[in-house]
């Protein structure tokens, strides 16, 4: 096929964009579905206690404008989720990556990787290393997550030989004590629900770390537990950075050393 042929199929196909994922899309639609529910109810309300003078009332005003607020703020939420997801985790993967300054033979595990945001990341900035990301794909923390989908991000960036995904668990592992020389995880140790959990999965991150391997961890909740857990389980320098507000809730970065 002549270059030009080869051009008129890729732009007939379109090149594959990598996906990583939208977050907890069950609060997505369900935010979205609240605050559209409360803002429509406001607004037929108003006009029916317009024809029969009820409209002036204050308990009235109070609380169809309350219900609009309520609706409003829903509808923001539903939209920062996807505004996160979609844009906003793109600049802080290229922020907690650059700021890592890795220089490019190094083993980096993902935990929680999901789409492969972080993995497929440390990896484009790992020309001799390899990225490794661990995940149990749960689909209300991401949609439509798995494994292949995490393989395909790789691939269409060109990262693929650079890359492995294993299934399981952040508290319990199936890697050897001290196998990486960065550990990162973005958004993924909240959803392990209990303290205990969220412990263990210190003590792991700590366990499969190398001697002098560092951490830098992105998260909404749980950060300052987090940032003591791994104190306790042995990590230096703990740092818990002041918050960034790119999307709702805010995140903190944690980073430490062992
Ligand atoms: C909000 S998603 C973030 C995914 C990815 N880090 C990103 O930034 O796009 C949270 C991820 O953590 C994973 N996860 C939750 N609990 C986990 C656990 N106990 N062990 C491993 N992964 C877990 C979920 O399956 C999900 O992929």
């Amino acid at each position: 096929m002549d270059v030009k042929m080869e051009c008129k199929a890729v732009l007939q196909k379109g090149e594959p964009k990598a996906f990583y994922g939208l977050d907890v899309p069950a609060m997505v639609r369900d935010c979205t579905a609240v605050g559209a529910g409360l803002t429509i109810q406001a607004i037929l309300l108003r006009r029916w206690a317009k024809k029969g003078q009820y409209s002036t009332f204050p308990l009235f005003m109070v609380m169809t404008g309350a219900m609009v607020v309520v609706g409003g703020l829903s509808i923001l939420e539903g939209l920062s989720i996807v505004w996160g997801s979609l844009v906003a985790k793109l600049w802080e993967r290229d922020r907690l990556l650059d700021g890592l300054k890795l220089r490019g033979n190094e083993h980096v595990l993902d935990v929680g990787c999901g789409h492969g945001l972080l993995l497929v990341g440390a990896a484009k900035r790992l020309p001799r290393g390899r990225a490794v990301g661990i995940d149990l794909w749960s689909q209300v923390d991401q949609g439509s997550n798995s494994r292949e989908a995490a393989l395909k991000n790789a691939r269409i960036e060109g990262v693929e030989d650079r890359v492995e995904v294993h299934n399981g668990d952040m508290r319990a592992m199936p890697f050897p004590d001290a196998s990486f020389d960065v550990v990162v995880a973005n958004l993924a140790i909240h959803n392990v629900e209990d303290p205990e959990g969220r412990a263990e999965a210190a003590r792991e991150i700590r366990r499969v770390l190398k001697p002098g391997g560092r951490i830098a961890i992105i998260d909404i909740f749980f950060v300052k537990q987090m940032a003591e857990f791994f104190q306790k389980a042995g990590i230096r320098d703990v740092h818990v950075s002041s918050p960034r507000v790119v999307y709702w809730p805010p995140t903190r970065t944690i980073t430490g050393v062992k």
